[in-house]
């Protein structure tokens, strides 16, 4: 079957890396994709918001099933599109429609599903414009720190952790009254700040049944011992010590199980994936948030702990007999490490030519944001590689991503040497 991807991150050339490798697919497309999604299909140059592009292609190149690799094609509503639409109601679509994909698409619609279901999460009370007043003087009640959420997608910017009660009363204003973050912060979702340590949770589903795929941790901060600004990710490790089995069972029976038969409950259709935010507050967990995609750059490490035919797994999802299909988890650590343009995650350097992939050892080189230049591969993006390495333990899979990483080189080039090592 000839098969679409959506996306142009690391995430997707993850996907792109472990789908081609499946016999059952025989010709992979990748849209946009980027300068090393090649290795693996390829890239046809169209936005994953431009739902008539995506229509044509789908048609052209007879694709018989289509990823969704980021959120906003979803929560923008490509799933929907496809049921809608007389030529491709059949071919089945890995994300969920609207109506599901607002798990990640508004935060006040996630708060709500989690109270109804009994999912533990922090408590929280949710403000507009019309009752800003309402809003400060709750803010004045509530402990510190305080978190404010824009209710809608704003690019991982509209979350904000306050430590006085001024500095929350004035962001809850700029965000209701002037529109901070657009038409996003219109609602905002005031909620308690959880202590301890995250956990990226990922489970498949085809609405009926489930599988938990590889948990995995990432790194946010730019700087080394989680300082400094926060990023799209910087690295990620698979598995994560403290999510053994016990901790495992818990977060199935409290958080997994309710989800997917809380969506069921509400009547919400839900192919795709779940990504659980959860906090592990002394061994429990909590969910921060959810999101109805993969997590990037979680995927990188996940997609190389599964054994088993990722696609088989897609089309469990596609046809709802997810049930019968098996999952083959690796017992051995994968670890990434994220390689970003100089200034990131500020204004940063673009267009500079990458070498030195040739003389990485033992990780596979997953690009993000990179681009052909003539025969050069140049940076694009922030984020510009993912170094994904699996060794039999923690410690060398840190080290291997690490030093594999230290052997490319571009202009202004920046990894964080820490990733994982407060787990060892
Ligand atoms: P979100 O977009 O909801 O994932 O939030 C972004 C980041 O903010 C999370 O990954 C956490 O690091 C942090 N965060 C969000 N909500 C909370 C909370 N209630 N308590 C502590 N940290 C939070
Ligand atoms: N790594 C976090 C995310 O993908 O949102």
């Amino acid at each position: 079957m000839n098969i679409l991807i959506l996306g142009s991150g690391g995430r997707e050339s993850a996907f792109a890396w472990k789908v081609a490798q499946s016999p059952k697919c025989e010709k992979l497309f990748i849209a946009p994709g980027n300068a090393g999604t090649t290795q693996y299909g390829t890239n046809v140059n169209i936005k994953v918001t431009d739902f008539e592009g995506i229509k044509a292609l789908v048609l052209k190149e007879n694709i018989s099933l289509v990823l969704v690799g980021p959120e906003e094609p979803l929560v923008k509503g490509v799933h929907d599109f496809f049921l809608a639409d007389e030529q491709l109601k059949n071919i089945p679509v890995v994300g969920p429609q609207q109506e599901g994909a607002q798990l990640e698409g508004s935060k006040d619609f996630s708060k709500q599903f989690m109270e109804k279901h009994n999912i533990p999460t922090s408590a929280y009370k949710t403000f507009t414009k019309d009752t800003l007043e309402d809003g400060l003087n709750y803010l004045a009640t509530a402990g510190l720190p305080v978190v404010l959420k824009a209710d809608g997608l704003a690019a991982g910017k509209g979350v904000l952790i306050c430590l006085t009660l001024e500095e929350a009363q004035t962001e809850l204003k700029a965000m209701l009254a002037d529109a901070k973050f657009g038409e996003a912060s219109s609602r905002v979702v005031v909620e308690q700040f959880l202590t301890g340590i995250e956990l990226s949770v990922f489970v498949m589903t085809d609405g009926n049944s489930y599988k938990i795929l590889p948990e995995a941790k990432d790194y946010k901060r730019i700087g080394e011992g989680d300082t400094g600004l926060n990023t799209g990710g910087m690295g990620s490790i698979s598995p994560v010590p403290f999510a053994d089995a016990a901790y495992m069972k818990k977060v199935e029976e409290r958080v997994i199980i309710p989800t997917v038969e809380g969506l069921k409950k509400d009547g919400i259709p839900y192919k795709g994936f779940i990504f659980i935010g959860l906090m592990n507050s002394n061994g429990e967990p909590w969910v921060i948030e959810y999101n109805c995609r993969m997590g990037d750059p979680e995927t990188e490490s996940v997609m190389r702990r599964i054994d088993s035919d990722f696609v088989d797994l897609l089309l469990g999802v596609a046809e709802g007999n997810l049930n019968e299909k098996e999952i083959i988890i690796s017992p051995k650590t994968a670890a990434t490490v994220v390689m970003v343009a100089g200034g990131y995650p500020g204004e940063y350097l673009k267009n500079k030519v990458i070498t030195g992939t040739e003389n990485v050892r033992d990780s596979i080189v997953f690009h993000a944001g990179t681009a052909m230049d003539g025969e050069d591969v140049i940076t694009t993006g922030g984020r510009v590689l993912a170094i994904t390495t699996v060794q039999d333990n923690m410690f060398n899979a840190l080290q291997q991503a690490t030093a594999d990483a230290s052997r490319i080189y571009y202009d202004g080039m920046y990894f964080r040497k820490d990733i994982g090592f407060d787990l060892l």
